[in-house]
């Protein structure tokens, strides 16, 4: 949630920029030995084109973050932006500046009408991700959400996964962490055996919000932190794949106003959730979403397995031959954009899922797997850390 304007200064963001400066494009495969340091992006890889067709775009939701002209669909050679939308006019006519397009309407629900239109990108506000989706993929469109899948509700996962199941659309969400370098490398060594069984993951998000940022009817004052996981999760499950089983949770009050009783709709008093998971590896994993802690605003993680460990992009383990960890390469002019650089792969990879006819990287599955385990942490800290299974969404 890190906007220039919004808030504190993305200091991960800061970070990386200055990881690059020194790291230059160093090649990660090149340093095989039991420390290795990737670099965040390989100026080396070459984007291929997988297709010469566009794929029809809609993009609906120019909030306060301007989600979505800043996945640069726009400038994805193999897509055509058909139309967009907002509610509110002024923002509509801000989308259609950004995305260079001439056609609007005037909500999502008419959007999804437009028989032209095969994908939407849904970057509304996060308590109607569900309720839009769905609405796009029974209009026979594929989607792909900004982050959460859900908004404090199983019952909304449960439509959720049957929705994608029956139409056999592609859904994807859009969880950022997936392709910071340090997760994006995670995955790779995991794939390649580097770290065995996950012993123990962390992953954080950690935004001070003194005072709430603003957001459509409201949704983000006094809302669960743990509502809001995936910047977190994703350094487990984007890392290896894994599910959560059980949770129990810590809650927090930092005396933050919009947790005062009646402050909020939520009735959450919680401005931290600190929870603890178990894993389908039979490890633990200790995810968090903090608002109340003094000027800080960053999002990562860190693994520890059997067979080696890594925090940034520095692998320590067995691990000699270290696969290759960059980031997917980008169609030349199409930014890699914020939150790490992961706003452009995220959009590469759905139109290339489309048009290679496959599942997206972080799909149904996956995404249910990163939001629905911080929904039930919640409930968790509300009943003071009672231990609570979580559910499972598997394909059939
Ligand atoms: N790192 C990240 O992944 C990250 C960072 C920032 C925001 N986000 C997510 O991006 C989303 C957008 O964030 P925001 O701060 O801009 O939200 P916001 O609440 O400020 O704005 C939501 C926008 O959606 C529009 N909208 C709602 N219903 C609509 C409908 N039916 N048709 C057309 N437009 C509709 C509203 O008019 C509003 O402009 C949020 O869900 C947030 O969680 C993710």
């Amino acid at each position: 949630m890190s906007t220039a304007g919004l808030g504190p200064m993305d200091r991960r963001d800061f970070l990386e920029t200055l990881g690059r400066l020194s790291l230059g494009a160093t090649a990660a495969a090149s340093l095989s030995t039991g420390a290795a340091r990737g670099s965040q992006r390989s100026t080396e890889k070459v984007w291929q084109p997988v297709s010469e067709r566009k794929v029809r775009v809609g993009i609906v939701g120019y909030g306060v973050c301007q989600f979505g002209a800043a996945f640069g669909f726009q400038d994805h050679p193999n897509v055509e932006i058909v139309a967009v939308s907002d509610l509110i006019a002024e923002r509509r006519a801000g989308l259609m500046q950004a995305c260079r397009c001439e056609k609007s309407y005037e909500s999502l629900e008419v959007l999804v009408k437009d028989p032209k239109i095969e994908a939407v990108f849904v970057a509304t506000d996060a308590p109607n991700h569900a309720k839009h989706c769905m609405e796009v993929l029974n209009h026979g469109k594929h989607v792909m959400t900004a982050v959460p899948a859900v908004w404090g509700s199983i019952e909304q996962a449960e439509h959720l996964v049957e929705t994608v199941r029956k139409t056999g659309l592609k859904y994807m969400m859009a969880e950022t962490s997936y392709y910071r370098a340090d997760c994006c490398a995670m995955r790779q060594i995991y794939r390649a055996g580097g770290f065995g069984k996950l012993v123990y993951s962390e992953g954080e998000y950690f935004h001070f919000c003194p005072t709430p940022i603003p957001s459509f009817n409201g949704w983000r004052i006094g809302s669960p932190p743990l509502w809001y996981p995936t910047h977190s999760t994703a350094y487990y499950v984007g890392v290896s794949g894994g599910r959560f089983t059980s949770v129990s949770c810590i809650g927090f009050d930092a005396g933050l106003p919009s947790n005062k009783p009646g402050a909020n709709k939520y009735e959450n008093p919680y401005s931290d959730e600190i929870a603890l998971f178990q894993t389908s590896e039979g490890g633990a994993s200790r995810m968090l979403m903090c608002m109340g802690v003094q000027d800080v605003v960053v999002e990562t993680g860190r693994v520890y397995g059997q067979r080696g460990w890594m925090q940034d992009t520095e692998y320590h383990g067995l691990l000699k031959d270290l696969p290759d960890i960059t980031v997917p390469a980008l169609p030349p002019g199409m930014p890699a954009g914020g939150h790490g650089g992961s706003h452009g792969p995220l959009a590469n990879e759905f139109i290339t899922a489309i048009l290679e006819d496959r599942e997206p990287l972080v799909n149904v599955y996956e995404a249910l797997a990163m939001t629905v385990p911080g929904v039930v942490a919640h409930q968790s800290a509300l009943k003071d850390g009672e231990t609570l299974p979580i559910p499972q969404f598997t394909r059939t």
